[in-house]
């Protein structure tokens, strides 16, 4: 495609509107989330067929406990359904599964589903899948910094304080995608984002397609990354 001059190597997404999504067609919440994991089929497919070279995603913030048991548990539900159902499909796909977040919080099944996963897909060598669950971009830094303790690191440097980040190894994150115009980046990926570019597009999570990834594409060739720079 010749509008896509350059294209990002990492793609962060804050995945937002699934709850609006459903109000505006008079459901409940959950078959928002519901939609919105069939969007995150699509988005693997879009990034495995533009060559992006890792996603990040965010699923389920430090935050979001502060919702009501049903939606919480629901959200669960739905992850597990998700790994089970296409969780072949994505270690055929060749794709690599990661994950940033205290995981130890969710519930057993959900961890195991999770870690096998992550060990199935850890010789693959195709797209990397990076899910926020239970991340916050603050717990994240603080996580590093304790780490660095732990280890009597005496000075850090900017590099060697990235590879404490779950984001160690990964590209640097290019663009940050967040739906339904909500124009925050809600404590995600903090550190990573300091320079990436931004966009809001208006559209609710679930309604996520092939369509809108390029548009998201076109919209970020067109910036021009200065990095301090003229
Ligand atoms: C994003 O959609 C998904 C999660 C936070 C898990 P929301 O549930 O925040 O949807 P809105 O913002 O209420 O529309
Ligand atoms: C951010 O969305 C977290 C996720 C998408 C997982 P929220 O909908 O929770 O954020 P706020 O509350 O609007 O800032
Ligand atoms: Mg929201």
């Amino acid at each position: 495609m010749k509008k896509l001059s350059k294209l990002p190597r990492h793609i962060g997404i804050i995945l937002d509107g699934n709850g609006r999504w459903a109000k505006k067609r008079g459901l409940e919440r959950l078959s928002g989330h519901e939609e919105g994991a069939k969007a995150i089929g699509r988005l693997l497919s879009c990034a495995k067929k533009y060559n992006i070279e890792a996603v990040s995603v965010f699923a389920f913030s430090t935050e979001n406990w502060k919702r009501s048991k049903q939606e919480v548990d629901g959200i669960f539900e739905i992850l597990k359904n998700l790994i089970n159902e296409k969780g072949n499909s994505f270690v055929e796909g060749g794709f690599v599964l990661r994950v940033m977040g205290d995981v130890s919080r969710l519930d057993q099944e959900l961890q195991s589903l999770i870690k096998n996963l992550i060990e199935r897909t850890k010789t693959n060598s195709g797209v990397v899948f990076n899910v926020g669950l239970n991340y916050g971009g603050r717990a994240e830094i603080v996580r590093a910094a304790n780490l660095a303790l732990e280890k009597n690191i005496e000075k850090l440097t900017e590099e060697s304080f990235e590879n404490l980040l779950y984001t160690s190894g990964l590209p640097p994150l290019d663009f940050v995608i967040r739906t339904s115009g909500e124009m925050r980046l809600s404590n995600f990926m903090l550190w990573q984002a300091a320079y990436s570019e931004l966009y809001f597009p208006k559209f609710f999570w679930p309604s996520f397609n092939e369509r809108k990834f390029v548009k998201c594409l076109i919209e970020y060739s067109k910036r021009n990354r200065r990095f301090g720079n003229v």
